[in-house]
C-alpha cells in the first residue's frame, strides 16, 4: 500500500529506520552523534544516548516507537553494569511507563525487570550451545543464575535431570522463581537464594556433573566452589571471563590452571570461544574444561 492520499488526506508511511524517522528533527551535527543500534528485550528497546543528544532524547525515543510496532517502551542506558548484582541502570524516555520486559528465547519466556536485575539477550546462542552439550540425566549447577535464562533454556532444550540455580540478588531470585513457574519447569529447575560461597558447600557439594559460571567479571574467585560441586571431583565446567584482545584466551586458561593446581585437580581444555565483544580492548570468552582427580 505505502503512502498515498484518500480524499486529499495524506497517509503517513511508517519509517524504515531510526535515521529516517528522525529526518528533519536533528541537525547534521546531531546526526553524527546518533547511535542507530539498540537492544530489543521483547517489548522494550534499550538505546544509548550520547551526552551531545541528551536534549533530544525524547524525540529520539518517540522516533524509535514509530519504527517498530513491537516497541512499546524506549529506555536509555544511564550507566554501565555495576555492583555485585551487575545491574544496568536505565531511564524510560518514551512510550509506556513499564520496566518489566516479556522476552522470548529458545522456546522459553522470561520476565525481566530492567534496572533491578541483569539480563543479556546477546547470550542466547551460548545458552543453546550448552543445552546441546548436556547429556540425558545430567545434574547441572548454574552459579550466578540471574532471572534463570541458562537453567530454563537447558530445561526446555536438553534431557538433563535437574539444574540448581544459585542467585544472590533478591530481586533476580524472585524473578527466577516467577520464570521457573511461567515456563512450567519446577520439576527440573531448583532456585537457591544466596552467595555461591555459602550455598555451594551447604547444598551442592558433590552433586553435579556440570557447572556453568556466567560471571565474567571475577568468576575466577569462585572456581573453588565450582570444583566443589562436581560429583566424585569429576565433570565439566563452563567458565566465562572478560579477556584483553592482546592476551586473548591464555589469560582465562591461566586462571583455570592456577585454581586447579591449588585444588590438586587435572584439567583439560575442551573449547575456547569468543562469546561477544565487550569493549574496544576486551571480549567475553568461554572456556569449557574437563576436571579429573590428579594422580
Ligand atoms: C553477569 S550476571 C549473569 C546472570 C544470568 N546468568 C544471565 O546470563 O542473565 C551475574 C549474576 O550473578 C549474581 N551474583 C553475583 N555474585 C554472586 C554470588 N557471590 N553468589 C550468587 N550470585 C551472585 C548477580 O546478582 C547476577 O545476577
Amino acid at each position: 500500500m505505502g503512502s498515498g492520499s484518500i480524499d486529499g488526506i495524506k497517509n503517513k508511511q511508517k519509517p524504515h529506520s531510526l535515521k529516517e524517522a528522525l529526518k528533519g528533527k536533528l541537525t547534521k551535527k546531531e546526526f553524527a552523534h546518533l547511535r542507530t543500534s539498540f537492544d530489543m528485550l521483547g517489548n522494550i528497546a534499550i538505546i544509548e544516548i550520547p551526552s551531545e543528544l541528551v536534549k533530544k532524547e525524547k524525540i529520539i525515543g518517540k522516533a524509535l516507537l514509530e519504527v517498530s510496532p513491537n516497541i512499546e517502551t524506549v529506555c536509555k542506558k544511564t550507566g554501565a553494569h555495576k555492583g555485585k548484582f551487575r545491574v544496568e541502570p536505565v531511564k524510560i524516555i518514551a512510550g509506556k511507563k513499564n520496566r518489566t520486559a516479556t522476552y522470548r528465547e529458545s522456546g522459553c519466556t522470561f520476565r525481566v525487570s530492567l534496572g533491578k536485575v541483569f539480563f543479556s539477550p546477546r547470550l542466547s546462542a551460548e545458552r543453546l550451545r550448552i543445552a546441546g552439550e548436556i547429556k540425558k540425566g545430567e545434574i547441572v549447577a548454574v552459579l550466578f543464575a540471574g532471572v534463570g535464562p541458562f537453567p530454563i533454556v537447558f530445561a526446555k532444550n536438553s534431557e538433563m535431570k535437574q539444574a540448581f540455580a544459585v542467585e544472590l540478588n533478591p530481586a533476580a531470585f524472585e524473578q527466577l522463581k516467577e520464570n521457573v513457574e511461567l515456563n512450567k519447569v519446577q520439576e527440573k529447575v531448583v532456585p537457591l537464594l544466596g552467595d555461591v560461597k555459602r550455598v555451594v558447600p551447604k547444598k551442592l557439594k558433590g552433586k553435579c556433573g556440570r557447572v556453568v559460571m556466567p560471571l565474567p567479571k571475577g568468576g575466577e574467585l569462585f572456581l573453588h566452589e565450582a570444583f566443589l560441586c562436581l560429583n566424585g571431583g569429576k565433570g565439566i565446567i563452563h567458565f566465562y571471563d572478560f579477556v584483553s584482545r592482546e592476551k586473548g584466551f591464555d589469560e582465562a586458561v591461566e586462571k583455570i590452571k592456577n585454581a586447579a593446581e591449588k585444588e590438586k585437580k587435572k584439567v583439560k581444555v575442551l573449547l575456547k570461544r569468543k562469546v561477544r565483544d565487550y569493549s574496544p580492548d576486551t571480549f567475553q570468552a568461554v572456556i569449557d574444561f574437563r576436571v579429573s582427580n590428579a594422580g
